[in-house]
């Protein structure tokens, strides 16, 4: 049974690391400054090895300068010299094409130099952080060259990077080819979100307080809402954003971590399986939307030009590599609703979108107003509720908003805030959010990486929407200013329901003291 969650803090197994796609920015900014990280923090074996491999024509000793000189700007603050001399003299670099089965020979035998000279025995991990289309082709390749054999007790991994798919039907197929190659333990789907210290304490938060999860349920909580929304737009990556859109890139995945770690029943255990079993069911029990519905309960928008994030930039039709009539949304917003006992008739209301107002990740739990026998004369709008919300980033924490008297002879409400900082309580942290997910890759822990059912639950979810999407295209693109909180559709979806989305700044403004006036009705609990 896994103890991830207990905090272990052994040194991972012995392995050699393999990279595709080296020469590309995951390696020199995620990758490997979570390998120092994972050095510093004595997690990472002595037994390890890492070799590059890439298309680049560079030799072992170009690419170590090369990694020599980017870690200096990604590494978040500067690596002890000795450390990467250490980690430098088990990095090496393989050049050769994808599709070649030449390359993989040559793979094969730095794979056995570096197990030697480092005494790796024999275990393998490859972590693909190439072009989709690759996926397969290299786990096919590997296998041919007798790569991704087990035995002996020696294991051989594969962490496969998004997107996984672009619809239902291309993520069963990839699952399928990537079956009849590898046992599904030896398959790690990586989101990246699921390396984020706050995703991770979503369950230490529910299942570990006893005070959140006799509320967690539809007795208590009226609405959830999940945003995640970045100010950059598509920046360089026209290209793939332009086939993808703001639903394929964020929804199925990530957001779709973050509502089935919010949404699911407590696990038996925190075996891989126990959670991922759990997440899947909530998957499962998300309503796939009809036609009709896609039209009231879904929202597209696309960009225009503005200032996000202090940057003024074009709209999106005129990025780099987009079509002038580019019919691609930048923004989606969805109502979705969990058919289980613990979720029903609770919605659940996510939204995501590039050069939005704000860069902000999070889960906002809004509960139930309280009986309003005490404060009748107020208006019901003015009695503000309870709210969690779960600060995913960039300021990471959790905050509670709940009422209280204004000092003074009047009876006023303010509202006040309870926080958690994870910098101010913790410290701050040059995590680059990989370090986890490569460690549990190490140790053979999976419950952080997505497992083939849970992958296509997450695409059945959002395929009507893709196809209504794309059988209707909009007419009124761009709908959103840059640096605004989207199109006005967004907010008619919650407004229909007599909601509306969290302002996101509020939670950091101290009330107004005079802000929410409450006048007081019958004081007696029994009045009716
Ligand atoms: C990626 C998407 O998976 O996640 C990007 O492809 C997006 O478009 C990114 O910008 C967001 O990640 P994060 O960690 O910055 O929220």
């Amino acid at each position: 049974m896994s103890d991830s969650f207990n905090g272990h803090g052994q040194q991972a197994t012995s392995c050699v690391m393999v990279i595709f796609g080296a020469s590309g920015d995951l390696t020199k900014r995620k990758l490997i400054p979570a390998l120092c990280n994972l050095a510093k923090d004595r997690l990472l074996s002595q037994q390890f090895a890492m070799i590059g491999f890439s298309y680049d024509s560079i030799t072992t000793e170009a690419f170590r300068a090369q990694l020599s000189k980017d870690i200096k700007e990604f590494a978040g603050e500067p690596v002890d010299a000795k450390l990467w001399d250490w980690l430098l003299e088990r990095i090496y670099y393989v050049q050769g094409d994808f599709q070649d089965a030449a390359a993989y020979e040559r793979l094969k035998q730095q794979i056995a130099a570096a197990e030697k000279a480092h005494s790796t025995q024999g275990n393998r991990f490859y972590y693909l952080a190439v072009s989709p289309k690759f996926f397969a082709p290299v786990a096919k390749q590997l296998s041919q060259a007798g790569l991704t054999q087990e035995q002996d007790g020696k294991w051989a991994r594969i962490i496969v990077e998004k997107p996984f798919g672009r619809d239902l039907d291309s993520a069963q197929r990839l699952n399928r080819e990537l079956k009849q190659i590898l046992n599904e333990p030896q398959i790690y789907r990586i989101d990246h979100y699921l390396g984020k210290e706050t995703v991770q304490n979503l369950m230490v938060f529910r299942f570990a307080n006893s005070i959140a999860e006799p509320l967690w349920n539809r007795n208590f909580i009226d609405s959830v809402q999940i945003t995640a929304a970045e100010t950059v737009g598509v920046e360089h990556r026209g290209g793939y954003y332009e086939t993808a859109g703001a639903l394929r890139d964020m929804v199925p995945n990530h957001l779709f971590q973050l509502l089935s770690l919010t949404a699911m029943e407590p696990p038996i255990s925190f075996d891989a399986d126990a959670v991922r079993d759990k997440q899947a069911e909530i998957l499962h029990a998300v309503q796939p939307l009809t036609s009709e519905e896609v039209l009231t309960r879904a929202v597209r928008g696309q960009y225009g030009e503005g200032i996000a994030g202090g940057e003024k930039g074009p709209d999106y039709r005129r990025e780099t590599g987009i079509s002038p009539a580019s019919n691609t949304e930048t923004y989606a917003a969805l109502k979705l609703h969990v058919d289980t006992w613990r979720w029903a008739g609770v919605p659940f209301y996510l939204r995501t979108g590039k050069r939005l107002a704000r860069r902000t990740t999070e889960i906002a739990i809004q509960f139930r107003r309280s009986p309003i026998i005490l404060f009748q004369k107020t208006r019901i709008a003015d009695l503000q509720t309870n709210r969690l919300v779960i600060h995913i980033q960039p300021d990471e924490g959790i905050s509670l908003r709940f009422g209280a008297k204004v000092p003074g002879p009047i009876m006023r409400l303010g509202l006040v805030n309870m926080e958690f900082d994870y910098a101010r309580d913790f410290g701050h942290s040059h995590s680059t959010g990989y370090e986890r997910l490569l460690y549990d890759c190490m140790i053979g822990d999976a419950t952080l990486f997505q497992r083939a059912d849970m992958v296509e639950a997450g695409w059945k979810v959002i395929q009507p929407v893709l196809d209504l999407w794309k059988a209707l295209p909009v007419q009124q693109f761009p709908n959103y200013a840059a640096g605004s909180w989207g199109p006005a559709e967004a907010d008619e979806l919650l407004a229909r329901d007599g909601r509306a989305w969290r302002i996101i700044e509020e939670e950091h403004t101290l009330p107004e003291p005079s802000a929410v006036p409450v006048a007081l009705g019958r004081a007696t609990a029994g009045a009716h």
